[in-house]
């Protein structure tokens, strides 16, 4: 393997890592000698919870951003072109001064946290800095008010009650939840939230399963929680999102706030219309996502990720422009 090889051999590698819909991580990654090229794996498509596949590209997105951060921090210039197929193709090129290598340190200890939030609640601060990182890639951050979170709870109810009264649906979410170690996907139910009440409640997993989860104590009740959407201003820049969301995630986890994303508002179109006239612009919501400060020490479980024998292959076809 040259040492081009390797550089994105290991970018694919951390890529592994990125947050994806229910866990699926539905990439593929294809590594030449100066090319990574990133395709969707529409095997692992959700066909109820997402038949547009949005949120498959969305975690496309956060897979390419996790991969071109860990080329910048290993001292490498990269460009990105964007695509179908492939959906995009990083090309090497000349060394330069490492860069990102805080948020490509962040890329393993990152974990979608659904425990309930203690009393401190990030500041505008910390807001700043995280729509610093979305406008980067062209996307917005809109953090909801106080006012409004009776109206972002409401609705979320809503999207959950009537997800749960499709079938297929429910099936679907019960299929990726808790799979066997093997499968190195999926939602392990340790990771999951229970049924407890929140400000605004967590996507309920398995909600005919006994046992595992986080529950949110009247002392823990998810009080310093803070919500922000997600939006751009085009209705269909998914892979972009996802850039942004991975961004975004990356800056919180190196600034010490967790997060765990929430895509339920976007996934029915009433919800998102919904969505759209809270953040009161034009502008095209793709995901919320809920920032705070766990009232328990230490890391929530991870998730597992697939070998990577089933996400990265390698080919040398192409020639090689770079020394
Ligand atoms: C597009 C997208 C939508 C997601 N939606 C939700 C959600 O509605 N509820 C939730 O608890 N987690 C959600 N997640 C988080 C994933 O479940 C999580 O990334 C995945 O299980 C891997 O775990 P990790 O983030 O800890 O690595 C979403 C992630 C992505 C990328």
């Amino acid at each position: 393997m040259t040492s081009r090889t390797a550089v994105l051999a290991h970018a694919a590698r951390l890529a592994r890592h990125a947050p994806s819909i229910l866990n699926t991580q539905p990439w593929q990654w294809h590594i030449g000698r100066h090319t990574a090229e990133l395709r969707p794996d529409t095997s692992r498509s959700l066909p109820y919870l997402d038949p547009d596949h949005r949120l498959l590209l969305l975690s496309c997105g956060a897979a390419l951003h996790h991969a071109t951060v860990a080329i910048q921090a290993q001292g490498r210039q990269v460009t990105v072109e964007r695509g179908t197929d492939p959906l995009a193709r990083l090309t090497l090129g000349p060394p330069d001064t490492p860069r990102h290598t805080d948020l490509a340190a962040a890329i393993t200890h990152r974990r979608t946290d659904r425990r309930a939030f203690g009393s401190q609640t990030p500041g505008d601060e910390i807001i700043a800095d995280l729509r610093k990182a979305v406008a980067a890639h062209g996307l917005h951050l809109r953090p909801v008010r106080r006012d409004e979170l009776p109206l972002l709870a409401a609705a979320t109810s809503r999207a959950a009650s009537d997800a749960a009264h499709r079938p297929g649906l429910r099936a679907e979410v019960a299929t990726w939840t808790d799979r066997p170690t093997a499968c190195g996907d999926g939602i392990p139910a340790a990771t999951t939230a229970t049924a407890t009440p929140r400000r605004v409640p967590m996507r309920d997993f398995a909600p005919d399963a006994t046992g595992g989860g986080f529950s949110a104590s009247p002392a823990t009740s998810d009080i310093g929680a803070r919500y922000v959407v997600l939006h751009g201003d085009r209705p269909d820049d998914w892979l972009r999102a996802g850039e942004a969301l991975s961004a975004l995630l990356l800056t919180a986890t190196v600034r010490g706030v967790a997060c765990s994303p929430m895509s339920e508002l976007v996934e029915a179109p009433w919800p998102r219309t919904i969505l759209t006239t809270l953040i009161g612009t034009t502008g095209h919501p793709y995901l919320v996502v809920r920032l705070g400060y766990p009232a328990d020490d230490g890391p929530p479980p991870a998730a597992p990720r697939r070998p990577e024998t089933e996400t990265t292959h390698y080919g040398f076809t192409d020639a090689s422009p770079h020394p």
